[in-house]
């Protein structure tokens, strides 16, 4: 107890210490270059400004304090960064200083920080030799050509799943992300992981989500960095174990692989060619697969339901995508990814979709990793995190018309035909941009409309008895990442 009260008062103490030395920076400055923002507390700072969806309350608190913001988080601060102008100029300026992570105290467990490319700051070589790695060997043209008649035959697994289910009501989001669980397993490692729709799908996805919510939880340690030590959630410790879990499976695939003598030409081969000629370490590959896995399944899951989500709820839209598959494929029994080319309308549909619901609306939090940073005039202070409001960028009143309506149509439309999501037009950000882009947006650009393409091509799909597309709530949370409140349900109902 005597522990625990000196911890507080000291805590206290610190915070007290820094606020008012802030205050005097601030006041000392005159014009002061640090960012606006609300007034922060004692100790919590403006934790509690931050109730709600953090990426509508950053956005709702940007319209008030401006689109280069910033905010106290215990002894940490937070610079936000919310509209296109100023991503433009973080990002064209700045990129290598803003290019590390703000790395939370529970994905610190198991020394994982160290190996892993999500979380790696960019000047280390480490990162970039992973980063060399997925570029040359998972995520490059040849690398993807290879693997796509293993993606093609999981798209081909999901619809069998829903035929199976045809007439029925699913839970979209649950079926594509059974489908997509094992996509990527397949196209990397040569393997299946559950079987679509099982329990053992969603226990996987448990797993992998317990991590993720478990990292991105409010922490005692993150607020108060001095801290850390103690652990006082216990969050370290609980993913430390859950590390251990996935780790455990996933080792299990790779000394399955390595005891089999098999080769099958996919990635996991080449990542054992590399270890073999000791360019990538046995810690190194485990750490590689997870962050292929953590990374690459939810998002391309979300993204399809937002998708089908949009689609339910503007039968209009959804006229039009079926006329254009219609007369571009009409005839053909199964879509391929190349036919994806011949379905401009659909790959707008899709574009909409992440612009209105990115599944990482505030991307992955960055790290000030030096001084001399300023965006919009405003002086971003050195280990300040840098948070991207992807959610109100691309949302944008200044730069997009009629933001908050699902229109395809404006990415056909000559003004943002060229608008792209590569990382080039900060308007439009879904996977990021800089040296921290997305390195999985190749094989989602192929994969998202794909599956959409699939999921429309093969059945008709209705809303549930009794919801009509009015009524269908679009309503999104945020939970790591961003996803619908109420999870899509509807009918898969099979073509004649
Ligand atoms: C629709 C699908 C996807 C979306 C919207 C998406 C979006 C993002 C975003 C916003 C980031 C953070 C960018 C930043 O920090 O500025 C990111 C990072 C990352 N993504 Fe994706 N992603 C998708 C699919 C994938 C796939 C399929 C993979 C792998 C198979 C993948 C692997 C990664 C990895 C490893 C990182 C961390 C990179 C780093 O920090 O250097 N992503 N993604």
């Amino acid at each position: 107890m005597a522990n625990e009260l000196w911890l507080l008062w000291a805590t206290f103490a610190v915070s007290l210490l820094y606020y008012l030395s802030s205050l005097r920076r601030v006041a000392g400055n005159g014009a002061s270059r640090l960012p606006p923002g609300p007034r922060p507390l004692p100790l919590v700072g403006n934790l509690l400004d931050l109730r709600g969806h953090l990426h509508h309350t950053l956005a709702r608190l940007a319209r008030i304090h401006g689109p280069v913001m910033r905010l106290k988080m215990g002894l940490t601060t937070a610079v936000v960064v919310s509209s296109r102008d100023a991503a433009r100029e973080a990002f064209t300026r700045h990129d290598r200083r803003l290019a590390a992570r703000a790395v939370p105290d529970a994905a610190r467990a198991s020394r994982f920080v160290e190996r892993s490319m999500i979380w790696l700051p960019s000047s280390d070589p480490r990162w970039r030799s992973l980063r060399g790695v997925v570029a040359s060997h998972v995520f490059s043209p040849r690398s993807l050509a290879a693997a796509r008649g293993a993606r093609e035959r999981k798209v081909l697994d999901l619809l069998r799943y829903l035929r199976d289910h045809a007439g029925g009501e699913v839970d979209v989001g649950h079926a594509v992300y059974g489908g997509v669980l094992n996509l990527v397993p397949s196209a990397f490692f040569s393997i299946d992981v559950v079987d679509v729709g099982a329990e053992s799908a969603q226990g996987l996805r448990k797993l992998v989500e317990g991590i993720i919510e478990a990292i991105a939880k409010p922490n005692v340690s993150d607020l108060f960095p001095f801290l850390r030590p103690l652990d006082l959630q216990g969050l370290r410790r609980r993913t430390g174990r859950q590390y251990e879990e996935i780790f455990g499976v996933l080792d299990g695939i790779i000394d399955g692989r390595l005891a089999s003598k098999d080769t099958h030409g996919d990635f996991l081969d080449a990542l054992l060619e590399l270890m073999s000629l000791g360019k990538v370490a046995r810690d190194n590959l485990t750490a590689i697969l997870f962050d292929i896995f953590a990374a690459g399944t939810d998002t391309i899951a979300i993204t399809v339901e937002w998708a089908m989500a949009e689609l339910l709820k503007n039968p209009g839209i959804m006229a039009k995508v079926r006329m254009e598959l219609e007369s571009a494929l009409g005839n053909k029994e199964t879509i391929e990814e190349v036919d994806v080319a011949s379905l401009p309308y659909l790959v707008a549909v899709v574009k909409e979709a992440m612009r209105l619901h990115p599944v990482a609306p505030i991307l992955l939090p960055h790290l000030a990793e030096e001084d001399g940073v300023e965006i919009g005039g405003y002086t971003v202070p050195k280990g300040s995190s840098v948070i991207f409001n992807a959610w109100a960028i691309m949302r944008d009143p200044a730069v997009w018309e009629r933001p908050e309506e699902f229109m395809p149509e404006r990415f056909l439309d000559k003004q943002a035909a060229n608008v792209d999501f590569k990382g080039k037009d900060f308007e439009f950000i879904p996977f990021g941009a800089g040296r921290r882009l997305c390195p999985g947006l190749s094989m989602s650009e192929r994969v998202v409309p794909h599956i959409v393409a699939s999921l429309l091509h093969g059945f008709d799909w209705r809303l549930p008895e009794g919801v009509s597309a009015e009524q269908l709530d679009l309503s999104e949370k945020f939970t790591t990442v961003n996803v619908l409140a109420v999870p899509l349900r509807a009918v898969p109902v099979l073509r004649t």
